[in-house]
């Protein structure tokens, strides 16, 4: 990928439940905040913030380390909430979270967990505009965005409406295959803007000390 995600991006990463697309997200934020001087935000519509810090600090990450500039913004609750109410206000939604976004201070990073569950928020009149317009409000943020994106191995789109795929600048794809008795983790980027890239499927390992590629 010639050295990595240039900032700004949007990426798509997606892949199926399990395949550690919410711990990979979470991984590149803490550790860009963790190294650099950038603030980043992680925005939760699956797990509750609890459930998400004790699984990453199983996973070796512990959040006292990045402490106030990685801000966790939980809208778990709120999405049960939204549910049973008015699936129009998605505008006003989208306005309010992109204001949340440009409060916190020197954010560079942004991870949305996941498009999927936003969705359910919603209905869309016209998916091509709507889909349109919410991807353009995450660009003129100018923040690396990381879409998380719902997405089983044996679909070709990696949104669910086929068209974040053309609109993201990025994909990365993460699967499982099994292998005996057990199963290996791949992770692919299909997409990068402006890098030249090899789109194989790399072998991804989870160690003590983080995510390591086996390159060929
Ligand atoms: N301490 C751990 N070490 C390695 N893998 C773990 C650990 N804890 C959980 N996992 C794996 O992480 C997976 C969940 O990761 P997650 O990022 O939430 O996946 P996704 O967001 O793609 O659904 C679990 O299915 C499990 O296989
Ligand atoms: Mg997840």
């Amino acid at each position: 990928m010639e050295g990595g995600i240039p900032e700004g991006h949007m990426v798509l990463v997606c892949g199926s439940a399990g395949t550690m697309k919410s711990t990979l997200a979470y991984y590149i934020l803490y550790h860009e905040i963790l190294e650099g001087s950038s603030s980043g935000l992680y925005i939760t519509l699956e797990q509750s913030k609890d459930n998400l810090l004790t699984h990453m600090k199983g996973m070796g990450m512990d959040s006292s380390a990045v402490d106030a500039k990685l801000n966790i913004l939980d809208l778990s609750q709120m999405r049960k909430e939204i549910l049973t109410e008015d699936k129009n206000m998605w505008m006003d939604f989208l306005s309010h979270l992109i204001q949340l976004i440009q409060g916190v201070e020197n954010c560079k990073l942004v991870v949305l967990d996941s498009l999927n569950a936003l969705y359910s928020l919603v209905n869309f009149q016209n998916p091509r505009n709507e889909l349109f317009l919410f991807f353009e409000k995450f660009r003129d943020l100018g923040t690396t965005t990381f879409f998380i994106a719902e997405s089983g191995s044996e679909k070709v789109s990696c949104g669910e409406y086929g068209l974040e795929d053309f609109m993201c600048d990025g994909i990365i794809r993460l699967t499982m295959r099994s292998q005996g008795e057990g199963f290996n983790r791949y992770i692919r980027c299909v997409k990068m803007r402006s890098s030249r890239l090899d789109t194989s499927f790399f072998p991804l390992l989870v160690t003590e000390t983080g995510f390591k590629i086996i390159q060929k």
